[in-house]
């Protein structure tokens, strides 16, 4: 008898312990259920591995959801000026979309964002050759950039729940020296902005350019271009470049041409302006601003209003510029999420950035990471309303 009370009270004390445990991980996992990370399966990468789904949400009522898989933002709600929320970011319903060869949509960018001249440049006395994947140039980090391989995803949920996302590209890697380890931490935060902060390091001098490859329409719907959003970019110069998009060394200012957006301007008001020799290169705007404030602080760099929703972009870093790509190459053979074919323009991108072909430009500033330093850059994309 006493050794069945014995039992029943340990019982009884073991099981209050455990639901003290499992309040305390509740505790430190949110302040709600809805504030939990979900994960999801997401496509079959390869016979033997998955991509996962994460949903991360904010009390404010913001949902981020990002795959392991290029670590793509896949989609991303922002509230219009009547507290509505529509997914504002271009991209697929599952992995098969973006196996098949997307541009970028919501992509990690790596190991170098943007052009590098004729695939080759020369560190340390030593030339390396990369795959021309773009005419005569290489874009993106090569043929299997970091937007197409599977990252290490840990989820680290919170009241700003997180995305640890790691991946080391090894020495040689589309053509690139030394094993680089990345790490990229996306964080939605209170304030219905979405932070990504950007590290690595080297074993061996290397070249490094990481950016993401959001497309915006912060109409919401995907039912017409971008041509109305009105754009600010804190910056007084700009890259002129040649026929291949390749800068051409020029820092020139924007003012007097159809690049200076230093006041609010709309993004079609001068966007087919043809006379302009720079306009006909990128087809529309596909080029990198210098920054006005060159400093490493975190600066506002571009905002972005569209009026029928009363959205507002903003986007700080603390990049010295920022390449603002207007959708000139997408032409309606896309379909993406829920069936809507993405036209011409129909996204905007604020990449931010290192200069392209910076490996190739010894005036602009250097890209070069070497062993014993550790890369470390941080873009947020904040929304807000203006009604
Ligand atoms: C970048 C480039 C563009 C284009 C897109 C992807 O932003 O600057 O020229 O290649 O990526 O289509």
């Amino acid at each position: 008898m006493k050794k069945n009370n014995l039992l029943v009270a340990s019982l009884l004390t073991a099981s209050l312990l455990w639901a003290c445990e499992s309040k305390k991980s509740e505790s430190t996992q949110g302040t709600s259920d809805s504030l939990k990370i979900e994960q999801s399966a997401f496509g079959k990468v390869s016979d033997s591995t998955q991509a996962t789904l994460y949903t991360l949400h904010n009390a404010a009522g913001t949902t981020v959801q990002i795959s392991d898989f290029g670590g793509t933002i896949v989609s991303w709600t922002a509230p219009d000026k009547n507290g509505k929320f529509d997914d504002i970011t271009l991209g697929c319903d599952s992995l098969a979309g973006y196996q098949k060869g997307v541009p970028y949509f919501g992509a990690l960018i790596g190991r170098y964002g943007n052009r590098i001249a004729k695939g080759q440049f020369t560190l340390d006395g030593k030339s390396y050759s990369l795959a021309k994947n773009n005419g005569p140039n290489a874009l993106h980090g090569g043929l299997k950039g970091f937007d197409k391989v599977l990252w290490k995803a840990t989820p680290i949920e919170g009241e700003e729940p997180s995305l640890k996302l790691t991946y080391t590209a090894k020495d040689g890697e589309e053509g690139y020296p030394g094993n680089l380890s990345v790490e990229v931490v996306y964080t939605l935060q209170k304030d219905n902005s979405l932070k990504i902060d950007y590290k690595a390091t080297t074993d061996k001098a290397t070249v490094v350019n990481l950016t993401n490859h959001a497309y915006f329409n912060l109409k919401g719907g995907f039912d017409s271009d971008i041509l109305d959003h009105e754009v600010t970019l804190n910056a007084d110069k700009f890259l002129p470049v040649d026929a291949t998009l390749i800068p051409t060394g020029e820092l020139k200012p924007v003012a007097g041409t159809p690049f200076d957006f230093t006041k609010s301007s709309k993004i079609g008001a001068r966007i087919n302006d043809t006379k302009d020799e720079q306009i006909k290169f990128g087809l529309g705007y596909d080029h990198c601003w210098v920054l006005t404030d060159s400093t490493k602080n975190l600066k506002l760099a571009a905002s972005v209003y569209e009026p029928t929703s009363g959205r507002v972009l903003e986007v700080f870093t603390t990049e010295p510029a920022i390449q603002f790509y207007t959708g000139n190459f997408l032409d309606g053979t896309i379909t993406g999420k829920g069936g809507k074919v993405y036209k011409h323009r129909f996204g905007l991108c604020l990449e931010t950035q290192h200069y392209p072909d910076s490996p190739n430009k010894p005036k602009f500033p250097s890209t070069v990471l070497k062993p014993g330093e550790t890369y470390e850059t941080t873009t947020v994309y904040k929304f807000s309303v203006k009604k």
